[in-house]
């Protein structure tokens, strides 16, 4: 690009900028040139003035001709010679209101609730705000949430340790708590989307997302997790789910194939019209850290499989491998994708956004919200000014909905 020696512009009278290099990067591309019937006057040769307040007072700066570095108007004040100017299309909320290209509404939120069948609520000490909701509380919160327009919510349960097993035969328990659960809330709350986590984690002993194989043929020498069996249980378990009522499923499991196995289960039992959202693009993030700790899900150091769950959720390196996650689930018949967490991977919903017309969802996970809460907490930030940007950018990046414990805070503040 054309370097344009500052004093290219003070000197002399400049009539138009054809004097100045061709290049189509330089600066005469985006400069306007003056209009040849006005006279430009400039000050020249005046060596600008350092910008040093030691040796500047306020009126000096304010005196615009003294820098000697721009044009000057007809009144006497500087002029940067700028036909295009889009700080216009931004100076009143009017305007900006108008042609705001993205907006958040309550009805794009979908509120996670950690529910368990003790007889108290319970802080979760690494999320601030959140409960793990004895049954009752879980329904009246529901009920708060959708007066604020919330009109999605997805339930995640804490299961008494006594009930957890390797082939998590629980989660498919007609009377477990999810389904007893969904059950009451669509009786109370027809109009509210009920979603369900497909995967075996809060029922697992081992604290993995699938059934863990008692060889050492896995990786590291550790037991496998076995791919085609845990997608048996998630089929009951959806299956169960959808009995109770439930709109939505969600897989969050990152099995091979069980988006289609699912669809197949519910489709064979009369459930077409109950939704499969997948969890498309899930990363084994450090960022469900404080989920983990609500359920304590996490991989048990007694299992026979890694204390991780890199086998099956997605290396965060990459994104490419987001697109085999969503060209197969759309094939299968997923209603709509998620991309999970969801700040740190605004690139992933933007790449699934060019790669599909369905709609997306975006997972603002636990340890977002914890990460805000703690710095709100300490004063470091507005906590609704940064709720609200995060919402938006979820928006901008492509995210139709998103997922957050944020949901009936931001809603209410919507409300405003
Ligand atoms: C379980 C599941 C997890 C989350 C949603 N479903 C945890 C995990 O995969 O370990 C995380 C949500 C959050 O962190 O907010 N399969």
């Amino acid at each position: 690009m054309a370097f344009v020696a500052p004093g290219a512009f003070v000197r002399g009278t400049r009539t138009n900028g054809a004097a100045r290099s061709g290049s189509c990067l330089s600066h005469s591309a985006f400069t306007a040139p003056a209009l040849p019937s006005r006279r430009v006057s400039v000050r020249a040769q005046t060596p600008p003035a350092r910008l040093s307040m030691a040796a500047t007072s306020a009126r000096d700066l304010a005196a615009p001709a003294r820098s000697g570095l721009l044009a000057i108007n007809e009144e006497g004040g500087v002029h940067v010679q700028q036909r295009a100017r889009p700080r216009r299309n931004r100076k009143s909320e009017g305007l900006r209101s108008m042609v705001r290209e993205n907006v958040v509404t309550p009805a794009n939120l979908i509120y996670p609730l950690f529910v368990h069948t003790e007889a108290e609520n319970v802080p979760i000490p690494s999320m601030p705000g959140c409960v793990r909701h004895t049954v009752d509380s879980v329904v009246r919160e529901v009920g708060e949430a959708r007066a604020l327009g919330v009109r999605s919510v997805i339930l995640f349960p804490k299961i008494p340790e006594e009930l957890k097993t390797n082939a998590a035969d629980e989660c498919y328990n007609p009377s477990g708590l999810v389904p007893t659960l969904v059950a009451t809330l669509k009786a109370k709350y027809p109009d509210v989307a009920v979603w369900t986590d497909v995967a075996l984690d809060p029922y697992s002993d081992q604290g993995h997302d699938g059934m863990v194989s008692d060889d050492k043929r896995g990786d590291g020498g550790c037991g496998r997790i076995m791919n085609d069996e845990t997608v048996e249980q998630l089929c009951r378990q959806a299956l169960c789910q959808a009995r109770a009522g439930a709109d939505v499923v969600a897989p969050s499991d990152m099995m091979d194939g069980r988006v289609g196995a699912i669809r197949d289960a519910l489709d064979g039992a009369g459930f077409t019209d109950v939704s499969i959202v997948s969890y498309t693009a899930k990363y084994a993030s450090a960022f469900y850290g404080p989920f983990r700790d609500a359920l304590d899900s996490a991989p048990r150091e007694s299992s026979n499989a890694p204390r991780n769950k890199k086998t099956y959720q997605m290396d965060p390196a990459n994104s490419r491998e987001a697109l085999i996650e969503a060209a197969l689930d759309v094939a299968e018949g997923a209603d709509m994708l998620m991309i999970k967490p969801g700040m740190p991977y605004l690139d992933i919903i933007r790449r699934l956004r060019e790669a599909t017309d369905l709609p997306l969802a975006a997972y603002h996970v636990s340890g977002e919200y914890a990460m805000m809460k703690a710095a709100v907490e300490r004063g470091w930030l507005d906590e609704r000014e940064a709720v609200m940007e995060s919402l938006l950018c979820f928006k901008r990046a492509g995210a139709d909905a998103i997922l957050t414990y944020y949901a009936k805070q931001a809603a209410e503040w919507m409300n405003e």
